[in-house]
């Protein structure tokens, strides 16, 4: 396994982080940590609710706050938000911290795996595949930048891509 301090899970919504994430700190013995979870814990509120009161811009700030306090870790595997990216020192905090791993998903997988969520306040609108597919033009450059491996999930399930992520590592 690489030496870098942490394993850092980038990508977006639907790509698969959160169960590759738990999969691969179960594999090489990591404390997983969710992003959004700790987000949702250190302001006692769910990301609805966040977006909700304190708009985007809002739960960006909460983002950044658990983000970097997080990179501050070792020994760590971190799955972060799709929207992580967008922020510059985030972007940062994640280069120096760790191994980076970005799981791509197309938007057309990203519409089925994500067909009945609820719990993301981006796509609760009529349009998903124009957001998904302008979030994509947006952050895909952003993701590639930062990545260190890169693994497409579409063909996979999250069972094989962890496997396939294993023998990369
Ligand atoms: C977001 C992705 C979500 C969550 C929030 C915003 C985004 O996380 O942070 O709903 O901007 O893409 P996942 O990528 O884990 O779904």
């Amino acid at each position: 396994m690489n030496p870098a301090p942490n394993l850092i899970l980038i990508g977006p919504m639907g790509a698969g982080k959160t169960c590759i994430g738990r999969r691969l700190a179960e594999r090489f013995t990591l404390d997983f940590i969710d992003v959004d979870q700790a987000i949702v814990e250190s302001a006692g509120a769910s990301i609805p609710t966040l977006f909700e009161l304190a708009g985007e811009a809002g739960f960006r700030q909460h983002e950044r706050q658990v983000l970097q306090r997080l990179m501050a870790g070792r020994g760590q595997l971190v799955s972060t938000g799709g929207g992580a990216v967008l922020d510059a020192g985030n972007r940062e905090a994640i280069a120096r911290n760790g191994f980076v791993v970005y799981l791509r998903v197309s938007v057309q997988a990203q519409l089925e795996r994500l067909a009945r969520d609820k719990g993301r306040p981006l796509l609760q609108r009529p349009d998903r595949e124009q957001v998904l597919q302008d979030l994509a033009f947006q952050r895909d450059p952003l993701y590639r930048q930062l990545a260190d491996l890169t693994l497409d999930t579409d063909p996979y399930t999250a069972t094989e891509a962890t496997s396939h992520l294993v023998v990369r590592l």
